[in-house]
């Protein structure tokens, strides 16, 4: 039977073979799929004993993605420009493909799953770290109207646009500085995790404006919290988890699985 996993440290918690074992058992793959940990720096014998044993695929949580990112034998694009790599795919030549779905995940949950349009939409991200540079490449193929990177430290979102400026056209400034309202509203800082939101003025969001949180939880994060009264929709980033799971799904094995159904079955457990 083909063989998959996730690695990461810690990885007790993580959702991935649930995900993907249901992904398996809706589109009939035969495949297994399990959890690896290493040590911080022992993430390469991990992993070279994991394909030496013949498997199929990895996918990779923190704070290995970095390091998949330099064991990968080629890059895709979207990983390339993320500097990060959540899934390893065998190809069929022995080597092995390096991607990062988190970024398209984050884009079919807004565009295809939400329903929200991108496309000629004034879009605004907030936070400059690893999270915001993996879904920049994506978020630019969907050809906003524009798209402004406001971090809380500003040298770090203008740094960023600069670093994308050859895929589109970027701006960027703090969050004390954001020029004007937005009609979709992401937020990729890190600030939910602490239970914290970046400090935006409410007269960023634009009328009928739509605010999405990379964070999700068994709660609202603080920025959906604080973004509902101002926002025609929110939505936290369990669908995005999903649909980076998806993504990785299809590039291992050519099939689109169902997010809907995985979806509302990780919402239930998360309550
Ligand atoms: P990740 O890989 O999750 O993006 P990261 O690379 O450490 O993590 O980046 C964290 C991002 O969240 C940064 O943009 C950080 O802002 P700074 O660059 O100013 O540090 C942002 N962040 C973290 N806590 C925040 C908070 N309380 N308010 C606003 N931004 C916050």
């Amino acid at each position: 039977m083909d063989r998959y996993a996730v690695i990461g440290n810690p990885i007790k918690q993580s959702m991935s073979p649930v995900i993907h074992r249901a992904f398996a058992r809706e589109t009939n793959q035969n495949l297994e799929y399990d959890k690896l940990f290493a040590e911080v720096d022992g993430f390469k014998p991990v992993v070279d004993a994991f394909f030496a044993a013949g498997a199929k695929g990895l996918n990779v949580t923190a704070p290995f993605k970095l390091d998949a990112f330099a064991y990968a034998d080629s890059l895709t694009e979207r990983a390339r420009t993320a500097g990060a790599v959540n899934t390893l795919a065998l190809q069929d030549d022995g080597r092995l493909l390096g991607d990062n779905t988190d970024g398209p995940g984050l884009v079919s949950d807004i565009r295809d799953r939400l329903g929200w349009r991108i496309e000629g939409q004034r879009v605004l991200v907030l936070g400059a770290g690893g999270a915001t540079r993996g879904t920049l490449l994506p978020l630019l193929n969907e050809c906003p109207a524009l798209l402004h990177i406001a971090n809380r430290t500003a040298s770090k979102a203008v740094q960023l646009a600069e670093d994308f400026a050859a895929y589109g056209d970027l701006s960027a400034s703090g969050l004390d500085k954001i020029p004007q309202a937005f009609d979709l509203v992401i937020n990729a800082s890190a600030a939910g995790l602490s239970g914290e939101r970046p400090q935006i003025d409410p007269s960023v969001m634009g009328t009928g404006s739509c605010a999405y949180d990379m964070v999700y939880g068994a709660e609202p994060t603080a920025f959906l919290r604080w973004a509902e009264p101002l926002s025609a929709s929110t939505a936290d980033g369990l669908g995005m988890l999903v649909g980076q799971a998806a993504e990785a799904f299809y590039l291992w094995r050519g099939v689109r699985p169902s997010v809907e159904p995985v979806l509302s079955m990780l919402r239930e457990a998360l309550r």
